[in-house]
């Protein structure tokens, strides 16, 4: 069965199951993979994409769920002024460790800077908190997020 998605800007046709996951989607049939797997249950945060804007888990969000809505990945987050400010600081402060949460975190931290321009440290903690990091890399994350708010006000 096809299921008609929106994917980065573009109409995209995946033909799968309705309820498999849009991480397999993006990985699997549309080969975007820099959207990472984690622990397939909404747990760790690797997989997180925008769905209209907002951060959402793709291993657990059903393609069936999201015909038709604007599902954004890591691979075009830097074609809006938020995401690429994002970018640019995560770069700057070198936030990336091994690099495989990371993907996630940055559309966690975008997704709250489209939202709140001048977040506090309490807001980025709660927007972050299901963006797990294995290497601990928290600290650069908070420090990454701030400068890119600077950036952009
Ligand atoms: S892989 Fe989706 S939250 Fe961990
Ligand atoms: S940078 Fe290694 S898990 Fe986050």
């Amino acid at each position: 069965m096809t299921t008609n998605l929106t994917v980065n800007g573009k109409p995209v046709t995946v033909d799968a199951d309705p309820s498999t996951p849009v991480l397999w989607a993006l990985r699997d049939h549309l080969g975007l993979t820099g959207t990472k797997f984690g622990c397939g249950a909404a747990l760790c945060g690797a997989c997180t994409v925008h769905l209209n804007g907002q951060a959402t888990r793709s291993c657990v969000t059903p393609i069936s769920a999201v015909a038709g809505q604007k599902i954004t990945t890591i691979e075009a987050v830097g074609t809006d002024r938020v995401g690429k400010a994002v970018q640019a600081a995560w770069q700057k402060h070198d936030v990336a460790q091994c690099g495989y949460c990371q993907s996630g975190q940055i559309m966690s931290a975008t997704a709250l800077l489209r939202t709140n321009k001048k977040p506090t440290d309490a807001d980025i903690d709660g927007a972050m908190a299901g963006n797990v990091c294995r290497c601990g890399t928290y600290a650069r994350i908070r420090a990454a997020i701030h400068d890119a708010a600077r950036s952009l006000a």
